[in-house]
Order: C-alpha cells, then sequence, then structure tokens
C-alpha cells in the first residue's frame, strides 16, 4: 500500500474544546482497519516524543497519550445494507410503476366500451367473454347452457332485435379487421342464439379464402357458397341442415381462385335474396377487412354489419381502417362487439344490465341512429396489479459493494 492510498483511508479529526484528536481508519478488512489506527497512533506518540523532547534533556516537554485503542469493529459501515434495501425497495416500485404507466401509454390495443364505441363510430351491441371451451366446440348448446357465454349471446341477440325496429336488418355480415379475432365463432353462436328464439337462421361461410365453418360444425365442406355461385349445385342441394333446431348452415365451398370477383357478382346478391326470402336471418361469416376486400364487398350489400374487435388485441389503428374501409362502400354499420373479453383476473371486463337512463346518457344522441344497446359496462384496470408483479421483479440485484469497515 503506497503513502497515499494509506492517507486516504485515514481521517484525523479534532474535537472543538478539548486535546483529543480522533483517527478514523477506512479499510476492506476490519483487523486491518484496526492495526492501521493502532499502529499510527503509537507512531504518533513515538513522533510527538522525539519532536517535543529539547536536544540535550531526556524529558519531553508535552506527550501524547492514546486514550482507546481502536478495536475491531463488529459490523461493517459500508454496505449499509438496510439502507441499500430500502433504496432498492423504493427504486423497484418507482420503476415498476414507470414500466406499467409507459405499458399502458403504448398499449393501443382496443380494451374498453368508450374507445371501442369512439373508433368505430356505432354502439357497442354485445360483449363475447373469453370461454376456453370454445376452442374445442365453437357452437354452444343452448338448449341446457346458462353460461355466461350463452347469456352474452342471448343478450346480443335481444340488442339486435332493437336495432333499426323499423326495418330490422335481417342479412347480417360478421366481420373484423385481422384474423382470429373470434369472427366465426361469434357468427356460428349469433345464429345458434337466434335459431334458439324460434327463428328459422342460416348461416353462410362468406370467407372463401379460409373457410371454417365447416370444421367448426363439422359439414361437408364440397359444395357450399362458392358451388353454388359457380352454378355447378342448387342452393337446395347445397344447404346443410345441423344438429341445431332452426340453423341451415351454407358452407364455403371447394376454394374459388377469385373469390372477390365471386362475392361481387349479380349470381351472388341474387343468392342472398333467395336465403333472404327463404329464412327469418342470414348470418355471414367473412374475412378480415385489413386483409382483402370480401367482408366490404358482402358487407355493401347486406342489411347490417358487425364488427367484432378481440379485447386488449386489436389495434386502435386497425379498427379505425377496418371501420374506414366499411365506411368507404357505404355498408351499414350496425354495431360493435367485443370478443374474448376476460371475465376474471387481470384485465377482466364486467358488464352488467344498466338503467336505461345511465346507458342512454352514456351513448349520447349516436343511439337513435346507430346500434343501440341495454348493455353498459365498466373496465378493471389490470395497471394495479400488474405493476405490483412487476416492481417485485424489476428489483435492482443488491449492489455489489467492497466491505469497508471504519475504527476509530
Ligand atoms: N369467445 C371465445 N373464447 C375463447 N376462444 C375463442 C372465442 N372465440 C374464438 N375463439 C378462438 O379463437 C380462435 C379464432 O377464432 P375464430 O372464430 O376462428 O376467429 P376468426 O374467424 O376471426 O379468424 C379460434 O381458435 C377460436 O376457437
Ligand atoms: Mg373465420
Amino acid at each position: 500500500m503506497s503513502a497515499d492510498e494509506l492517507q486516504a483511508r485515514i481521517t484525523a479529526t479534532a474535537k472543538p474544546d478539548t486535546v483529543l484528536i480522533d483517527v478514523a481508519v477506512l479499510d476492506e478488512s476490519a483487523v486491518r482497519a484496526r492495526d492501521i489506527a493502532n499502529t499510527l497512533s503509537d507512531e504518533f506518540v513515538g513522533r510527538v516524543r522525539e519532536l517535543e523532547t529539547p536536544e540535550n534533556s531526556t524529558r519531553a516537554d508535552s506527550r501524547v497519550v492514546v486514550e482507546q485503542r481502536a478495536s475491531i469493529p463488529s459490523s461493517p459501515v459500508v454496505p449499509k445494507r438496510a439502507r441499500n434495501i430500502a433504496v432498492g425497495l423504493v427504486l423497484g416500485l418507482v420503476l415498476g410503476v414507470g414500466f406499467a404507466l409507459i405499458r399502458d401509454l403504448l398499449d393501443n390495443t382496443v380494451k374498453d366500451r368508450t374507445t371501442l364505441e369512439q373508433i368505430a363510430n356505432v354502439g357497442l351491441v354485445g360483449t363475447v367473454p373469453l370461454d376456453k371451451e370454445r376452442r374445442r366446440h365453437a357452437a354452444i348448446a343452448f338448449e341446457n347452457d346458462n353460461s355466461v357465454i350463452a347469456e352474452a349471446f342471448r343478450k346480443l341477440r335481444t340488442n339486435l332485435q332493437f336495432l333499426s325496429v323499423d326495418n330490422p336488418p335481417r342479412v347480417i355480415v360478421i366481420t373484423s379487421s385481422m384474423p382470429h379475432e373470434g369472427k366465426s365463432t361469434t357468427a356460428i353462436n349469433i345464429a345458434l342464439a337466434l335459431a334458439e328464439a324460434e327463428h328459422n337462421v342460416v348461416l353462410v361461410d362468406g370467407d372463401m379464402r379460409r373457410p371454417t365453418l365447416s370444421k367448426y360444425l363439422d359439414l361437408m365442406s364440397k359444395v357450399g357458397f362458392s358451388t353454388v355461385l359457380s352454378g355447378a349445385v342448387s342452393i337446395d342441394d347445397s344447404l346443410q341442415k345441423t344438429r341445431f333446431p332452426g340453423l341451415s348452415v351454407l358452407t364455403s365451398g371447394a376454394v374459388p381462385p377469385n373469390p372477390s370477383e365471386l362475392l361481387g357478382s349479380q349470381s351472388a346478391r341474387k343468392v342472398l335474396a333467395e336465403l333472404r326470402s327463404r329464412f327469418d336471418y342470414v348470418i355471414i361469416d367473412s374475412t378480415p377487412l385489413l386483409a382483402v376486400t370480401d367482408a366490404a364487398i358482402l358487407a355493401a350489400g347486406a342489411d347490417g354489419v358487425l364488427i367484432m374487435a378481440r379485447f386488449g388485441q386489436t389495434k386502435r389503428e386497425q379498427l379505425a381502417h377496418a371501420v374506414g374501409s366499411l365506411e368507404s362502400v357505404g355498408a351499414p354499420l350496425l354495431g360493435a362487439v367485443f370478443t374474448m373479453v376476460p371475465t376474471r383476473g387481470t384485465g377482466s371486463y364486467s358488464y352488467n344490465y344498466g338503467y336505461y337512463g345511465e346507458d342512454e346518457g352514456r351513448r349520447g344522441g349516436n343511439s337513435s341512429t346507430r346500434g343501440g344497446s341495454a348493455e353498459s359496462s365498466k373496465t378493471t384496470s389490470a395497471n394495479a396489479s400488474e405493476s405490483r408483479d412487476r416492481s417485485a421483479g424489476d428489483l435492482p440485484a443488491r449492489p455489489v459493494t467492497q466491505r469497508r469497515y471504519k475504527t476509530t
């Protein structure tokens, strides 16, 4: 250790109004800190005696004594464990909350009713909860099902019947901005909910690119909408009865090379008009609006369109673009539906039956011209618990500091 290094570890302070000098030594080793302090004191005593002894005398004029020898300190002065833990906790908490806030600011998915209604420019007419069972069986057995999701579809059915009371929509296109937002599953269950209310319903697979209705409902896929449109098979021969009373299905048929052209054809309009005359409701599943024009083409010829937004997944811009593409073809947008809404835990979205007045107040003038809804809803923020989780996870690792002991 050089003299400078040694000096850097030593602090000597004179106590005011006393003749005492305090020597403090800071070192990584407690024993060495004590030894340095004691050696320094001894050396100082010797040096003062030498300096204060006149040349021809053996007695020093003044002398220094060690009042108190240094001992080995029991605990380090650096690091201050309790203080560091406290600082770490506070820092972690601040970081966690900050992180959650930033994530929330950057989260541009649709997660609440107001945002959805503002972007879609229509009322929310349904909230379909997330239900894992739907991944195995898309169709709900309404007959003996009073589950939350079945009730949600019954409510959606009721809301649909309130829309445009003078001219109730009977040919309804189900669409959304992106794939996997629950269009097909919702279309099936809207059709089933209407069939449960003694309506004669036909479900049409208007997604000729990635048709799923035949798979979801265990039906034949070879004949369907495309084969009827090409004139190869008649409507009667293509309609399939399902195990659900009141529900017939026209699957998409063989995948054609030109779905948009087929769907926009005169013959498509005729087929849909024919179905309209035979059934109380024609529910048409369709493609994502941002991928291809098929859904917009179908929507333009329908009585009404329901646009799905997958809770916490569909981005605001995506929804806005999708709505824009419907508006640009003059499609009659009836209402918006939230799909796959978590019902429990973080991000859950609870909904309940509101009083009429409360509902009207919130919806303002929109409800007279657009889809009215008898629902009211609330969002519960996921952030509180998220930030709690994150603050714990973000605690900085305990600083690795060399221990330093101080002895006097
Ligand atoms: N309410 C729901 N709860 C849970 N899973 C759902 C729900 N709706 C749809 N899904 C699942 O999400 C995936 C996409 O649904 P699908 O209806 O095929 O969407 P899209 O027609 O928009 O592509 C499927 O695996 C489906 O089983
Ligand atoms: Mg689909």
